[in-house]
């Protein structure tokens, strides 16, 4: 499958881009492998005209509306993500007429439809520097309660209004497993994403997307690690550092949208093209605005 693949996308002349969490065996054949903001932004640099996103919905939208005139796949078509989904269009429509003087701030984690009602998209890797430089000091964020708590800290003189999304994957990582591991193992580095729980957030040693995740644990030399984030990044983590022992809290943290894309999902997708993803102009062309506010401020 491997071989096929590799062949097929050859004489298409087409990139894979895959995000940290897929299966081992995407990550193998994947061209590039990142976060969410890193793969949005590879996809709108890239050559190539046509792009198999291995990865969740929202990613292969946003790479969409970034670069409209590529064709964009995304193999398994239900691959979504719990996250993105918990915003109400209506609810969302209210809250802006009721805080029409707030800046409204979206993770990019959100349907097209929710990117094209807000102000600016943030990633987890550059949320901080984004809101560093809007002036409003009232920011309404959406919908991460994680990601969005530990944004309000680091800005303790902007007024935030969050709301209550979470990610069921990072939700289910807890403190008191962390804690367990820690009193056996010595020196062990917690690593962990901001979309982890207060309690988690507040025992960690550093914070940060997928990426940033993977290149601290490369670029320091500790021995044990400990990973507060989807499973998927431990086996990038093993096979860039073999001298290193990386541990996960509790049950692995798996994420069962990212996990179902499989290689013949991948073959299956340059094959048929299959699935292309298209926006309505109109959102289309909002959600721009959000995401090249992004990339702008986050430059
Ligand atoms: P990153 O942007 O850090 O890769 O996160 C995406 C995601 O879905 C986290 O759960
Ligand atoms: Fe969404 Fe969480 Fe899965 Fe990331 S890990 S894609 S935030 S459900």
């Amino acid at each position: 499958m491997k071989d096929k693949i590799l062949k097929l996308k050859r004489e298409l002349e087409a990139v894979i881009v895959a995000h940290n969490y897929q299966r081992a065996e995407v990550l193998d054949i994947a061209d590039y492998v990142g976060d969410s903001f890193y793969l949005s932004q590879v996809v709108q640099k890239c050559q190539n005209e046509t792009v198999v996103f291995a990865g969740v919905y929202f990613m292969a939208e946003s790479a969409k509306i970034l670069s409209p005139q590529k064709e964009i796949l995304l193999p398994v078509l239900d691959a979504a993500c719990p996250l993105a989904n918990m915003v109400d269009l209506n609810t969302l429509k209210e809250y802006k007429e009721k805080y029409s003087d707030y800046t409204f701030v979206c993770y990019i984690n959100t349907n097209a439809e929710v990117k094209a009602m807000c102000d600016v998209v943030v990633a987890s890797s550059n949320a901080e520097k984004i809101l560093s430089k809007i002036e409003n000091d009232k920011i309404f964020f959406l919908p991460d309660r994680n990601l969005g708590e530990y944004i309000k800290n680091k800005f303790p003189n902007k007024k935030f209004i969050i709301w209550n999304g979470f990610c069921p994957v990072h939700q289910k990582i807890q403190a008191k497993h962390i804690l367990s591991l820690k009193e056996k193992i010595d020196n062990l580095i917690v690593l962990a994403h901001p979309e982890c729980n207060r309690e988690v957030r507040e025992i960690a040693d550093f914070l940060g997307s997928t990426k940033e995740i993977i290149d601290f644990a490369n670029r320091t030399k500790f021995k044990n690690y400990l990973i507060a984030t989807e499973d998927g990044v431990i086996h990038t983590l093993k096979q860039t550092n073999p001298d290193k022992n990386f541990y996960v809290p509790g049950a692995p943290a798996t994420c069962i949208d990212m996990k179902k894309t499989t290689l013949e999902d991948i073959y299956n997708s340059l094959l048929h093209k299959k699935h292309s993803i298209n926006v309505k102009q109109e959102i289309s062309n909002l959600a721009l605005k959000s995401l090249n506010k992004m990339i702008e401020l986050a430059g």
